[in-house]
């Protein structure tokens, strides 16, 4: 029999397909991501890393197939904005900070979003909301640059914060998509502990091509193409792999 892993789950895919046009971007995909997990995703251009996270988000919807989160939340049911309210927060590739404020404005306003409009109307920043700000500063190692313009941050420092930005909304699952593209490698290198950081109080999905990166990560590693698992396992099973080898790593 095979045992129900929905409810104990934060995400839950199965089956999952969508077409493009008549190409098939996902092909019966199955995922399922456990609380406080990392999970890093590899696999070549056009495997469909960023679609799943399309259809996990609701930017798109799937043809078939169960998309649950959080054991019995059925997401394709959901739009974009209940899903984001549900609790999955999505770092895309290319930061999107508000460059002109200091870097604590930015993760004050990101802490506002949460609020109502009423609230918001009547809001001063509490303690709490301080401690939580300082809190987010450390997670993100940006302490030292809290009272610096978003624009003069480095590369890297700015998708540190635009991930600090998306902590302010306490995502219980955070999608993060080839977060250390153009960072450089002491940067690179920073980012898998702050991953690993994060995933301590909440589950975490990474997609990266970069292999030393995924490497330093140290968890479990979903190898897809075309639009499905090829290898699941640790990064040396991966990459071990024929078939990971011959569409991917061996290119
Ligand atoms: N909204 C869309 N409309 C049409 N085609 C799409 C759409 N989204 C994705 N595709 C196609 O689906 C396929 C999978 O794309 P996807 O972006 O998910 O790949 P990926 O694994 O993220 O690749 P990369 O590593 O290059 O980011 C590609 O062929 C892409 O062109
Ligand atoms: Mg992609």
């Amino acid at each position: 029999m095979i045992p129900d892993v929905k409810p104990n789950s934060v995400l839950y895919l199965s089956g999952v397909s969508v077409s493009f046009d008549g190409f098939k971007a996902l092909n019966s995909l199955s995922i399922v991501i456990e609380p406080g997990e990392l999970r890093a995703i590899i696999g070549p251009n056009g495997a469909g890393k960023t679609t799943m996270m399309d259809i996990i988000t609701g930017k798109t919807r799937p043809d078939e197939g169960e998309v649950f989160f959080n054991g019995n939340i059925d997401l394709t049911k959901k739009d974009e904005a209940d899903i984001a309210q549900l609790g999955i927060g999505r770092k895309f590739q290319k930061p999107t900070v508000f460059e002109g404020h200091t870097v604590w404005d930015n993760l004050e306003l990101a802490l506002n979003r949460r609020r109502t409009v009423f609230s918001t109307l009547f809001y001063r920043l509490s303690g709490e909301d301080k401690d939580r700000i300082e809190e987010i500063l450390e997670t993100v190692r940006l302490t030292h640059r809290r009272d610096e313009l978003a624009a003069n941050l480095s590369h890297g420092q700015k998708q540190w914060l635009e991930i600090g930005m998306l902590l302010a909304q306490e995502p219980k699952l955070l999608l993060v998509d080839e977060p250390v593209a153009g960072m450089t490698d002491a940067e690179t290198a920073e980012t898998a502990i702050l991953l690993k950081d994060i995933a301590k109080t909440r589950s975490v999905v990474v997609v990266e091509h970069d292999m030393g990166f995924i490497r330093d990560l140290g968890v479990k590693v979903t190898c897809l193409a075309e639009g499905s698992v090829l290898a699941e396992g640790s990064i040396d099973f991966v990459s071990n792999d024929p078939k990971v080898i011959e569409n991917y790593l061996g290119r």
